[in-house]
C-alpha cells in the first residue's frame, strides 16, 4: 500500500515522501527580478520542516512574463546567483528543489511592459490594473517558446531537479488551453488539439535543454469555474494529445482563467485530480485546503493522487510534515538533530 512517508521516485528523483510545497509567489524580488534573503530563509525552513519537494513560485521567463515587479526571474544570467543560492539552501536539508516556470501573459501588471495573450481578450475590464493584451503574432510565440527553453537551461545550471511549466490560473500558456480565452483561427487556436500547441511547443524546448531522466511536470487549472470553460474531463482529453511527449506529472489546480470566484473548501480540488489521473493516466499531485494530514495519508492510501501538495498550510507551519509523521507514528530521520526534543 501507498503511504505519504514512503520514499519515493520520478524519474531519476528520490524524494523522501510524496508531500510537495506548493508554488507561491513571495512578491519579494527587486525590481530585477533577483531573489533575496527572504527566499533563502523561506525556502530553507519548508526543507528544514520536511517536505519531500519545494517547488519554488513562479519564476518568469520574460520580463514581461512577471505578475508583479517583485516576481522572481529567470530570464538573465543575472539571476542564476540568487536561484543557485536557494537551491543549496532547499538541498542543504534534505528536500529536492523544483523551479516552476512562468509567464504571466495577459495577467501582468508590471507598468511598463506589454501584454500578451492568445486572443486580444481583457482579463478584467473593471480592474484598471490590467491591460488588453495583444495576441501573439508567430514570431512572439517563437520567442516565448525559446525564453521558457532558455528558461530551462539556467534551471539546470542552477541545480534544480524538477521543472514545473505553469500551465494553470490564467497565465499565458492556460489563455491558450482554456475555451474561453483561445479564439484563435490559426493551429495554435482551441479548434485544434484543444489549444495545445502553444505548450507542446514549450515541453519540446524546455525538454532539449533539460535531460530526459530528470523530471518536467505541467500544472494545469482543471476547472475554470464557467459553464463554458474548462472541466476536468475537457483539460485531461487536452493533456491526453501531448502523450507522446516526456511528461512525467500533471499538478492539478483550478481557476483564474476569468474573474468567477473559486469555490473552494477543504480537499476541493481533489476530485479534479482523480479525474486527470483516471483520463490520462499520468501521475497527479492534488491539493488544495490540505489542513489535515489524516485527509492527506487517505489520497494517497486510496491511490488517488500519487502526490499531495501543501499551499498555505506550509505558510504559517513549516514544520507540518514532521509532525504529520508523529501523528502517523512513522518514524522518519530527517527531524533536524537541534530539533529532536520537540515531542
Ligand atoms: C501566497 C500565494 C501565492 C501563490 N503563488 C502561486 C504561484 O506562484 N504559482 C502557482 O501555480 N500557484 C500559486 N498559488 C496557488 C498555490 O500554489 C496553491 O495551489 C493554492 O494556494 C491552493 O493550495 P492550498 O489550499 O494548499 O494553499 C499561490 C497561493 C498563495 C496563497
Amino acid at each position: 500500500m501507498k503511504t505519504l512517508f514512503e520514499e519515493v521516485t520520478l524519474k531519476n528523483l528520490k524524494l523522501r515522501n510524496r508531500i510537495v510545497m506548493a508554488p507561491m509567489c513571495m512578491y519579494s524580488a527587486d525590481l530585477d527580478g533577483n531573489a533575496n534573503e527572504w527566499h533563502y530563509s523561506h525556502y530553507e525552513t519548508r526543507s528544514i520542516g520536511g517536505a519531500g519537494l519545494v517547488i519554488i513560485e513562479a519564476t518568469a521567463v520574460e520580463s514581461r512574463g512577471r505578475i508583479s515587479e517583485n516576481d522572481l526571474g529567470i530570464w538573465n544570467d543575472s539571476h542564476m546567483d540568487g536561484l543557485k543560492t536557494i537551491v543549496r539552501k532547499i538541498k542543504k536539508h534534505g528536500a529536492k528543489a523544483g523551479i516552476q516556470l512562468a509567464h504571466a501573459g495577459r495577467k501582468c501588471v508590471v507598468k511598463d511592459e506589454s501584454v500578451i495573450a492568445a486572443s486580444a481578450l481583457h482579463f478584467d475590464e473593471a480592474d484598471a490594473n490590467y491591460k488588453l493584451p495583444e495576441a501573439m503574432d508567430l514570431e512572439t510565440i517563437d520567442e516565448v517558446v525559446k525564453a521558457f527553453g532558455v528558461g530551462a537551461e539556467r534551471a539546470l545550471k542552477a541545480g534544480f531537479d524538477l521543472i514545473e511549466i505553469h500551465g494553470a490560473h490564467g497565465y499565458l500558456i492556460n489563455t491558450f488551453l482554456s475555451p474561453l480565452t483561445n479564439k484563435r483561427t490559426d493551429d495554435y487556436g482551441y479548434h485544434n488539439q484543444y489549444g495545445t500547441l502553444f505548450l507542446r511547443r514549450i515541453v519540446e524546448a524546455v525538454r532539449n535543454a533539460w535531460p530526459s531522466d530528470k523530471p518536467l511536470q505541467i500544472r494545469v487549472s482543471a476547472s475554470d469555474y464557467d459553464a463554458k470553460g474548462n472541466t476536468p474531463e475537457k483539460i485531461a482529453t487536452a493533456l491526453k494529445t501531448l502523450s507522446d511527449l516526456d511528461i512525467d506529472a500533471i499538478d492539478v489546480s483550478s481557476g483564474g482563467v476569468i474573474p468567477a470566484g473559486v469555490r473552494s473548501y477543504d480537499g476541493y480540488q481533489l476530485k479534479m485530480a482523480e479525474t486527470v489521473k483516471g483520463i490520462t493516466g499520468y501521475k497527479v499531485i492534488a491539493g488544495g485546503r490540505i489542513k489535515s494530514v489524516e485527509m492527506a495519508e487517505e489520497v494517497i492510501k486510496n491511490e488517488r493522487a500519487d502526490f499531495i501538495f501543501l499551499g498555505r498550510q506550509l505558510l504559517i507551519d513549516p514544520y507540518f510534515p514532521i509532525k504529520a509523521a508523529a501523528t502517523l507514528g512513522v518514524e522518519i530521520d530527517y527531524t533536524p538533530v537541534q530539533y529532536k526534543r520537540w515531542k
